[in-house]
């Protein structure tokens, strides 16, 4: 994850809405042969899918659950990815190049909305944003872009429900116990999830001042790990971690951070959220500290989607402009059945 500067975004939004201008004007002129030649028939809907982090199981399984979409309804599928907003603007010239109608996107910035928005409609495609919204001029989100996207703080007050009966099961001191969130406070949707978990965990009796911030500045494994290893510097005292995170990489970049530093397994607890991310760790052989994920539902977010995308190019059916799936908890005694209920895992 990069962080432009205000000019940078500036400089990247201004340089966009002059090429979507252009290639607007390109494709509403009669004589442009269309994009695709002989393989484009009439009438053939295409829709593309961006996402910011293309190594991510999650966003893996949005792509294939579109996929499946596009095998059951028909369509073609450009599937682009990169966490990097030049790349996401080049993408969406892409797409209006090969003659689609329409794209979802996860994108690499929130703040790149207006930029995003002013691209689609001068290309004339259809816009839904999923997972992340778009954030206006303003810094609010953008209400008039449709959106599919997590209850987040819901969720979120469900991770710290969980840690906080967690502690009292395992009997842990509240002396030495205290909370590690680890943070991605720049993106709303990962803000909402920890200060829920917060809220939860406040509300359960923790002082305020045994609750702790790591923030990150990538949002992965290893930077993850680098900002919980140094809150694990700065407060040697605490025995028991209670982990919260914005998603599953984040927690799990906590989890190895303490077991770096030698704490037991069933001395600190973890909660994830995706739930498609942890996989591997709910498998192994001997329990970690990762307790479980709230599971979030990666079919409605590919799927979904792709079809609400699918019947607005196709019939003129407008989506919601605004659509929150909601978050089951997964552990290492339910998760294999709960995968194949919830058609993420055969
Ligand atoms: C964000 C996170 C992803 C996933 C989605 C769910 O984009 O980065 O890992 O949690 O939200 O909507």
């Amino acid at each position: 994850m990069h962080f432009p500067s205000a000019r940078r975004l500036l400089a990247l939004a201004l340089g966009s809405i002059a090429l979507a201008v252009a290639v607007g004007g390109c494709s509403k002129s009669p004589d442009a042969p269309p994009a695709g030649g002989a393989a484009q028939k009439a009438g053939a809907v295409k829709i593309g899918f961006y996402v910011k982090q293309p190594e991510e199981p999650w966003f893996q399984l949005e792509w294939k659950f579109a996929d499946q979409a596009a095998r059951d309804l028909g369509f073609t599928l450009i599937k682009t990815g990169g966490n990097d907003g030049e790349k996401l603007l080049a993408a969406i010239d892409n797409y209006a190049a090969s003659g689609a109608q329409g794209f979802i996107v996860c994108t690499p910035d929130t703040r790149l909305g207006p930029a995003i928005v002013a691209k689609a409609k001068a290309a004339n495609l259809k816009l839904i944003a999923v997972d992340d919204q778009f954030l206006g001029p303003d810094g609010q989100p953008m209400k008039n872009v449709h959106y599919l996207g997590i209850s987040a703080r819901k969720i979120g007050e469900e991770v710290g429900r969980t840690l906080a009966a967690e502690m009292k099961k395992r009997g842990f001191d509240p002396a030495v116990t205290a909370v590690c969130a680890v943070t991605y406070d720049e993106l709303a949707t990962a803000k909402e999830r920890t200060d829920g978990a917060i809220a939860t965990l406040t509300a359960a009796g923790i002082p305020a001042n045994r609750i702790f911030k790591a923030p990150v500045r990538t949002t992965d494994i290893p930077g993850a790990l680098d900002a919980t290893n140094i809150l694990l510097t700065q407060q040697p005292g605490v025995k028991h971690w209670l982990v919260c995170g914005s998603n599953d990489n984040l927690v799990l970049g906590a989890v190895r951070a303490l077991e770096g530093r030698g704490f037991a397994p069933e001395s600190c607890v973890a909660v994830g959220i995706n739930g498609t991310d942890c996989i591997v760790e709910l498998e192994k052989a001997k329990p970690t500290s990762f307790f479980g994920s709230m599971l979030l539902q990666p079919k409605a977010h590919g799927y979904q989607t792709a079809q609400m995308m699918y019947k607005w190019i196709k019939d003129g059916v407008e989506p919601p402009l605004d659509t929150r799936t909601v978050g089951i908890l997964i552990t290492r005694e339910n998760f294999r059945q709960v995968l194949k209920e919830q058609g993420v895992r055969e």
